[in-house]
């Protein structure tokens, strides 16, 4: 095996797992793992629900799809709060740590609870999940909360020199280094710039590029009340409150529905 070009294609969190590793047998084991990792095809990124088993036995139920109430996930309580969310569908442990270290940085609640939520709008998916994720907390959240996220789409390309934020090395691994974001990423990016708000945003993408720590558990219940003071939970739970977004967490509650 070509040894730079492997290197080359090691992701950020397998290269991460190699440097962390304490033990020799530990770091044999992380190096297999990247190894197995850029053996793979080419991937195409898909949300989690996408992966979990397509196929499964059907046991005595002889119906051909869910409709409501797949068995692999957790059934959901009737008026599920956001915490439910992060405790029974959400992928969290890189926002949790993003928030921490905005908290860390001494960073407002509002930046901290972008950071808790700049990324669950990948939960839907990949392209464009700023923008799924500011639609899908808007009526909820303050709306600088809501800018903030949607331009982290952006801003995570752009360098700003004077903050110390450089384009993520992780980019230039995972998409190649002559790739350039399409223009209306660099609209976006230049425009979000002359806001108000740019800071709140940009610091979103600073606490962004160091949570992803595989050694480290942050429990999302040390946002507790973070969230309660920063996110308006609506008393007939997420997905039933008549919101405009309110399908949108539905189909997190029900992620496999045929219909
Ligand atoms: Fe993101
Ligand atoms: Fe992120």
């Amino acid at each position: 095996m070509d040894r730079r070009k492997f290197l080359n294609t090691v992701s950020v969190t397998a290269a991460a797992s190699i440097a962390g590793a304490t033990t020799f047998s530990g770091k044999a084991d992380a190096l297999e793992e990247a190894m197995e990792e850029a053996l793979e095809p080419k991937r195409r990124a898909k949300p989690g629900f996408c992966t979990i088993g397509e196929e499964r036995d059907r046991g005595p139920d002889n119906r051909p799809y869910y409709q409501h109430n797949d068995p692999a996930f957790a059934a959901m309580p009737k008026a599920p709060t956001l915490m439910d969310f992060y405790k029974m569908r959400f992928s969290t442990n890189h926002v949790t740590q993003s928030a921490r270290l905005a908290l860390k940085n001494g960073a407002s609640e509002k930046v901290i609870m972008a950071c808790l939520l700049h990324d669950i709008g990948l939960n839907i998916r990949g392209t464009d999940h700023g923008y799924w994720c500011a639609q899908l907390v808007r009526p909820y959240v303050d709306e600088e909360v809501a800018w903030a996220i949607e331009k982290h789409q952006a801003l995570r390309f752009l360098p700003d020199p004077s903050v110390d934020y450089e384009y993520p090395e992780a980019y230039i691994r995972l998409f190649g280094e002559d790739y350039v974001p399409e223009d209306y990423i660099m609209e976006e990016g230049k425009k979000a710039r002359e806001h108000k708000w740019y800071m709140s945003s940009r610091e979103i993408t600073i606490n962004d590029v160091y949570a992803f720590d595989p050694d480290l558990q942050v429990d999302v219940e040390d946002f507790t009340d973070i969230m309660a003071r920063n996110f308006k939970q609506p008393k007939e739970g997420l997905g039933f409150d008549g919101s405009p977004v309110a399908h949108m967490w539905r189909t997190f509650i029900w992620p496999t529905n045929f219909l």
